[in-house]
């Protein structure tokens, strides 16, 4: 059971996000207050984040776009220039000439290299790690969407190289979990820090998507061997989505850990399953069905449960956080409420505001000096999904201090080209390895 307000506070504190900046400056020294925005990976996602940005201040131009394959570029930049995708005056700020479109392997150094004051990062997760790095030694700073990493080494890389260095540098990094930022859940979080629902005894996290996300383009008669093949269709493989587990439910798994104070937990078990109807390799390798138990210690469990599976029943991003007192429930489709002693009913969750107010605190951070860093709560959720992947891959119940330890790296060194990458089996428990 976690006992309510005080230890919240403890917690809350030693997450502090945010610090003062010593000296803030543009990257570009521009003197006209405009905050010049370098997009990486123009997907769903960073589509959606050229937009966002535009709307979250209005001093905010685009200025810089890459992205790994020319037609995703093309196809976002015919978006962006339409009239229907950016408009109301919002195309006036996307001023991204030619010059400033970069595609290819290279595409991230060469938008560094202009003037951009801030980089989103929206490409597959196992590369935000060192991207985020790349970016802060090139004095950026840095959005990273959710997940920011996929596997331990990549966790344990933003702890001792990212962190770090925004730090010294004095940078700003913003991370994208919009759950943080919805009205009805914020509302909710402070009801559940005054005691509403009383002490806490237990919560449950539900990401259940009712088809199985792959990536978008099926690139035709190419070797799944192909790096190109697994980039083109990352929500399909392990290795640099993280799966299903890390990749999506990390929405609900860090909204849970919100509620609970970004705790730890002591054990972690869980299982996990695929369709049978999934090929392979052309499917990937992720499962599509997780459940996994964290214990806390002291009788409070988390259940964490997600799935990916065509025709089922769909609930996207849903928690509940059960007290002695009530029960707080955070759904993404529906209202933020508590039932039990005293019920209430808080806004219903809206998602677009959410994606815009997560980039709205970074720049309104970097305009007032005060440094922003909120990641730490997120690298911690972060942590906690890695860990129970693992534990429902292999499906064993270990220690939560094992995953610190853990040796597990899909991208050593953050390299990489279009060359191959072999194909690893579905994991099962009977061969699947701890490492
Ligand atoms: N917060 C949210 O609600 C939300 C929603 C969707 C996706 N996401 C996250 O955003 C990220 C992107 O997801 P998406 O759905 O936009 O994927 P997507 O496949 O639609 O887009 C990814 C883009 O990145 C490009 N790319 C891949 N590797 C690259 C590299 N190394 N360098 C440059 N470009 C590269 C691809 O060509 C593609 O255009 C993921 O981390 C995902 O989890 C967050």
């Amino acid at each position: 059971m976690l006992k309510g307000r005080r230890e919240f506070l403890a917690t809350a504190a030693a997450m502090g996000a945010i610090s003062l900046m010593p000296k803030y400056s543009l990257a570009s020294g521009a003197a006209d207050n405009t905050i010049r925005v370098g997009v990486v990976g123009l997907g769903t996602r960073g589509t959606g984040a050229v937009r966002e940005a535009l709307m979250a201040d209005e001093n905010v131009k685009v200025t810089a776009l890459a992205d790994i394959f020319a037609d995703k570029m093309n196809a976002a930049v015919e978006k962006f220039t339409g009239g229907k995708y950016l408009k109301d005056g919002l195309e006036k700020r996307f001023d991204v000439p030619k010059e400033r479109i970069f595609t290819g392997l290279d595409s991230l150094d060469k938008l560094l290299a202009t003037d951009v004051d801030v980089v989103l990062l929206c490409t597959p997760p196992v590369f935000r790690p060192y991207e985020m790095k790349k970016a802060l030694d090139a004095g950026k700073h840095v959005f990273a969407e959710k997940p920011i990493c996929v596997d331990a080494a990549g966790a344990r890389y933003i702890e001792n190289e990212v962190v770090p260095l925004a730090e010294k540098k004095g940078l700003c990094i913003a991370v994208g979990t919009q759950g943080r930022h919805l009205e009805g859940f914020v509302e909710g979080i402070n009801r559940l820090r005054d005691g509403q629902i009383g002490d806490i005894v237990s919560a449950q996290a539900f990401y259940y998507q009712s088809s199985y996300l792959e990536g978008w383009s099926m690139p035709k008669r190419m070797d799944p061997e192909d790096m190109e093949f697994q980039i083109r269709r990352w929500l399909a493989f392990i290795w640099i989505s993280g799966d299903q587990y890390v990749e999506q439910h990390i929405h609900s798994i860090d909204a849970a850990m919100w509620a609970l104070g970004d705790i730890e937990p002591v054990e972690v078990s869980g299982f996990a399953g695929r369709d049978a109807s999934l090929t392979w390799p052309y499917q990937g390798d992720r499962c599509s069905h997780f459940s996994v138990d964290y214990d806390f210690g002291n009788g409070l469990h988390l259940g964490s449960f997600c799935r990916q599976e065509n025709n089922s029943y769909n609930m996207p991003y849903y928690v509940r956080i059960h007290g002695t007192k009530g029960m707080f429930e955070m759904p993404l489709i529906g209202n933020a409420r508590i039932s039990g002693e005293k019920p209430w009913v808080g806004a219903a969750s809206n998602n677009a505001a959410g994606q815009v107010a997560k980039q709205k605190i970074l720049y309104q951070a970097m305009r007032s000096g005060k440094r922003l860093d909120n990641s730490k709560a997120l690298l911690n959720s972060n942590w906690i999904a890695i860990a129970g992947r693992e534990s429902a891959y292999a499906g064993k119940k270990f220690k939560y201090g094992w995953i610190k330890q853990s040796k597990q790296d899909f991208l050593p060194g953050g390299k990489f080209d279009l060359g191959k990458r072999p194909l690893t089996p579905v994991p099962s428990p009977s061969t699947y390895k701890l490492v």
